[in-house]
């Protein structure tokens, strides 16, 4: 028996020590100590030994398991190891590779002007709302009090879709007046920007397709004083509370009375500058109170219901507000200029 042990021990801890793996390490583990294993199988015999070779067997038994147990963990030990390294060489990042640069983007200065706008009268309880860009003639002119024949839809200055007239690009936000007073509910207060088309030349000043924004305010007893109280608090919000406005009287077809908003030149404070084209004043805007006709064609009682509005170049405000001195600029969209706001 003690030959048998000491054949296990060195047959045993010479596998062990070069077992492959983690797997190799276990089916030996098994092979040598499971139940069914060679040691264990020489242990069952104890009870044939005499009382004086038992205990003697039982040591040696007992300093060969403890051995291959050992070994085992030896093994392991060193199995793990191994796998950590290859595992680390594996996965081994070199930080000194350079990184792909991924550009990123940033938002339009037309658009961070409209947000501001948009912000503003978003906390007077005005509504934000869009709406359609190709239009009929009808939303474009003749609810607007622009009856046929007037100057203003000829077919030099519009883009017409149709021989007849009747469907074209639309020319200005004003349209979309009438369609929120026809979808919705009174009193209405709402925003309405959008791109509008005209057949113009493109040069430092115009551009075939420009931003304009709406405002409108339908409501029971609305005034001028409305007016003038609302977009004086825009101003002030957007360009400060000392700026000062004027407004002179206009005509729109849609609106009666009529009249457009100038700032005093944020630069000179009204002494004429470059800026200001020597005027000392800036033309913001055209606006005034809506006409009873075109309420009334949008079945609005006129003798119950008046109301304000509003319309302005998108960028032309913008323009103003980050000194760019031509329009193209814009639309290029080239980003060495785009990222200098
Ligand atoms: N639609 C007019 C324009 O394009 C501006 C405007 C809007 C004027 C609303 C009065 C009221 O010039």
């Amino acid at each position: 028996m003690k030959q048998q042990l000491e054949a296990i021990r060195a047959s045993a801890v010479a596998a062990m020590e070069n077992a492959a793996d983690a797997d190799a390490l276990e089916a030996l583990r098994v092979q040598y100590l499971g139940k069914k294993g060679e040691l264990t199988a020489v242990l069952k015999q104890m009870g044939k030994l005499s009382a004086e070779e038992r205990p003697v067997m039982g040591q040696l038994a007992n300093e060969v398991r403890a051995k291959l147990e050992a070994a085992i963990e030896a093994r392991a030990g060193e199995l793990a190891g191994k796998a950590m390294a290859a595992r680390l060489l594996a996965e081994t990042v070199d930080v000194t590779i350079p990184g792909e640069a991924h550009a990123l983007g940033k938002q339009h200065p037309m658009y961070q002007v409209l947000d501001e706008i948009k912000d503003i009268f978003i906390g007077m309880g005005f509504e934000v709302i869009e709406d359609r860009e190709v239009e009929l003639a009808d939303y474009n002119f003749t609810k607007l009090n622009v009856e046929e024949g007037h100057p203003a839809r000829e077919w030099s200055d519009t883009f017409y879709f149709t021989e007849d007239s009747s469907i074209l690009l639309r020319t200005q936000t004003s349209p979309m007046q009438i369609h929120a007073m026809e979808t919705r509910s009174l009193p209405i207060r709402m925003i309405a920007p959008g791109r509008v088309y005209r057949k113009d030349e493109v040069d430092a000043t115009h551009s075939p397709m420009f931003h304009q924004i709406e405002g409108m305010a339908i409501d029971k007893g609305i005034t001028m004083a409305d007016l003038k109280g609302t977009l004086n608090e825009v101003v002030k919000s957007l360009y400060g509370e000392d700026t000062v406005t004027r407004f002179r009287p206009h005509h729109f077809p849609f609106t009666e009375p009529s009249c457009e908003m100038d700032i005093q030149c944020y630069k000179c404070h009204g002494a004429g500058c470059p800026t200001c084209k020597g005027e000392g004043w800036i033309e913001l805007l055209g606006a005034g109170m809506i006409h009873p006709k075109v309420l009334e064609g949008c079945g609005i009682d006129s003798s119950v219901y008046s109301g304000w509005a509003f319309g302005f170049g998108l960028e032309r405000l913008a323009l103003g507000q980050y000194k760019i001195s031509d329009l193209r600029l814009i639309f290029e969209n080239d980003v060495r200029f785009l990222e200098q706001f």
